[in-house]
């Protein structure tokens, strides 16, 4: 007995110390143990459709939304620590919290996001899935995402506008392309897409550093003003299994935008 007392008051003490580390937040405090913070469904009150909300409420919102639960586990440190790291992180990402807040351009980017971040099995994250294995979409849910998506984005265009004719306008191009593509785009630099400066008379999924999807690395197509447009309007017609989950319905934003990135080469 004599020999098991001083590991026992070992394993006390380094419990103790866990649990006030847990009090430390070396990597932002996401709140996690105020009960005042444990409001009743946030998401429910979106705008979102039933369907998506309940989805992403069952399989994201502990990082995406004020609604985490915190498993018993979560209450020691360093494992408090690291599920802080990623609910801080996940929610600057995007908060489900403010979904209505967003405008319905930011709400488009983030939808296709999620798109884009769901069918590549990014998210939810590999540990949050060991733990979580119900959080695992199937195909059927991707399918729902992918839906919501596309809705809004045929939304966005009012009518099919007018005919493709002319030749575009690249000041206009410029204030679609900061509004529409600037989530995920910039001219000089990678987000989630290579930046695309230049691209206009370039060959696709050549940037240098930039982790294509396997599909838009082997297309071998070069970017000029039919194949950006059908690109626009539908990527997956141009490389089917790309990784942009995201249309310009409307031809005369297509247009200028292509304008846009035509002239912007030399700037
Ligand atoms: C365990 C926490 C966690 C869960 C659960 C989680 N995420 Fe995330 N998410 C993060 C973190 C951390 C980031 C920011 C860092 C990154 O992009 O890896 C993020 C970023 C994102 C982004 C933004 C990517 C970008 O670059 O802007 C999207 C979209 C996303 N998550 C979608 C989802 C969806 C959809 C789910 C549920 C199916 C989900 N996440 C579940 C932690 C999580
Ligand atoms: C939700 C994120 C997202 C949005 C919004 C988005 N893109 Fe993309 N884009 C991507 C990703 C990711 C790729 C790389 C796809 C792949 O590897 O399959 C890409 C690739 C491209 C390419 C091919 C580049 C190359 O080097 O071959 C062009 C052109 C392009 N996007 C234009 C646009 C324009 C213009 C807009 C705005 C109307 C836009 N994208 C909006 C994510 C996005």
């Amino acid at each position: 007995m004599k020999v098991w007392r001083p590991v026992s008051l070992g394993c006390a003490v380094a419990l103790a110390t866990s649990l006030l580390l847990a009090r430390t937040h070396p990597f932002g405090d996401a709140n996690l143990h105020n009960e005042a913070n444990a409001q009743p469904s946030k998401m429910k009150d979106t705008s979102l459709p039933p369907a998506v909300g309940t989805l992403l409420m069952t399989k994201c919102a502990d990082c995406h939304s004020m609604q985490t639960h915190a498993l018993v586990y979560g209450r020691f440190a360093p494992i408090s620590w690291l599920m802080e790291r990623d609910i801080v992180e996940g929610r600057k990402a995007f908060n489900f919290a403010q979904w209505d807040a967003y405008t319905a351009d930011q709400q488009q980017t983030i939808a296709a996001k999620i798109v884009q971040e769901t069918k590549s099995h990014r998210m939810p994250l590999v540990q949050y899935r060991i733990i979580h294995w119900d959080s695992n979409l199937s195909n059927a849910n991707i399918q729902t995402l992918v839906q919501w998506s596309h809705g809004m984005q045929a939304n966005a265009s009012e009518g099919p506008g007018p005919a493709p004719t002319g030749s575009g306008d690249a000041v206009r191009g410029k204030e679609v392309f900061e509004r529409r593509c600037n989530g995920c785009h910039t001219l000089t630099q990678d987000r989630e897409g290579p930046r695309l400066q230049g691209v206009y008379g370039r060959t696709s999924g050549t940037v240098a550093g930039f982790t294509y999807s396997p599909a838009l690395k082997k297309a071998g197509i070069v970017w000029n003003e039919a194949t950006l447009d059908k690109w626009l309007s539908d990527p997956d017609s141009v490389a089917p299994g790309n990784e942009m989950d995201f249309r310009v319905p409307k031809p005369d934003e297509r247009r200028d935008l292509i304008k846009y990135l035509q002239q912007s080469a030399g700037q």
